[in-house]
């Protein structure tokens, strides 16, 4: 333990400075490098769903005072993850079928450095741990009780995170115990959120509870990068919200990127994959639950949401119309 903790005490130490190679492999970890030195354009922030809103403006107050893109995303988010009415983002979400409450994020840089945490449990602020991850070791993903010791080195504070709202609705759910995976429960899943930034580098980050009532153990798309997230600085952005093994089935977000870098718009983009996604499912008696959306920004600032049933809004900011809520295109209603 001691070996890792010092491991991980030289990890934080070779990052300190500007833009200082990461000795774990060739790519930069630029965290440390102000938003505010050198832009040029005003960022175009993009998030999944009503409290996206509220993130999108956290992240945006934290740009304006020259936070890195990183930065923003963690305590935009945060926001979500601390708010105990949010019942499908950290503290008070809804838990597994055994009664505890376990979290997925991961966050992605413009030098394509990822960090993600799976199944992390009584630590509320799981993207502040991926972000660790993605600053302080040579690995991308950390899971379960490793993830959460490596939180604790790291002074993040272990809590209990079923508030007795989600327990009395375990309790409830337990006398029936049907197992559903319950998405999309009064508007907000996963929040994800993609930023432009003012030199028009690309970031994203996503943090959620899961599906309420899934097996103890059960990881979705969130924590997996090119699942619940993917960028290449080159192109574009993508993240997804909604049923998780269905997007981990068509490497949903990776593929929207790689759509974008065939010349496709976000728009063009994320409608193929939810259309991928539906023609793998529509034989399927997952289709009766199943909801998958994305949003998708490219390097132009273009961006946009679509979703295989309605419902679906993002968040989003730029300059030219600050931050608002659009619905996104979906391909069919709930009543199909
Ligand atoms: N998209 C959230 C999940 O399936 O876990």
């Amino acid at each position: 333990m001691s070996n890792r903790r010092n491991f991980i005490k030289k990890a934080a130490l070779g990052t300190i400075g500007v833009s200082t190679v990461n000795t774990w492999s060739s790519t930069f970890v630029s965290d440390q490098t102000s938003n505010l030195a050198s832009s040029k354009k005003k960022p175009v922030i993009i998030s999944t769903w009503n409290h996206g809103f509220e993130a999108n403006d956290k992240a945006l107050s934290e740009l304006n005072i020259g936070k890195t893109a990183l930065e923003a995303i963690v305590s935009g988010v945060g926001v979500c993850e601390a708010d105990p009415n949010n019942r499908s983002v950290g503290y008070g979400g809804l838990p597994d079928r055994e009664g505890k409450v376990t979290l997925d994020a991961c966050i992605m840089d413009h030098n394509s450095n990822c960090g993600s945490v799976s199944f992390l449990q009584e630590i509320k602020h799981p993207i502040a741990v991926a972000k660790k991850v993605l600053i302080d070791t040579p690995h991308v993903m950390l899971s379960g009780k490793g993830a959460q010791d490596f939180a604790i080195s790291n002074g993040f504070l272990k809590e209990n995170l079923l508030t007795p709202e989600s327990k009395k609705d375990w309790k409830q759910w337990l006398i029936k115990s049907k197992y559903e995976p319950v998405i999309n429960m009064e508007n907000h899943d996963t929040i994800s959120m993609l930023i432009l930034d003012g030199n028009g580098d690309l970031f994203g980050g996503c943090t959620t509870s899961g599906a309420a009532w899934k097996m103890h153990g059960r990881v979705g798309d969130s924590p997996i990068i090119g699942a619940g997230l993917f960028l290449d600085n080159d192109v574009g952005a993508a993240a997804a919200t909604g049923l998780g093994e269905a997007v981990i089935r068509t490497a949903g977000s990776a593929m929207v990127v790689e759509l974008m870098r065939q010349g496709k718009s976000p728009l063009e983009s994320c409608k193929e994959i939810v259309e991928r996604i539906y023609n793998k499912h529509r034989n399927s008696k997952d289709l009766n639950y199943l909801q998958v959306g994305f949003i998708a920004v490219n390097k132009n600032g273009d961006h946009a949401g679509y979703s295989l049933r309605s419902g679906f809004n993002y968040a989003i900011y730029d300059d030219e119309n600050g931050n608002r809520m659009e619905d996104s295109q979906f391909k069919m209603s709930w009543n199909n």
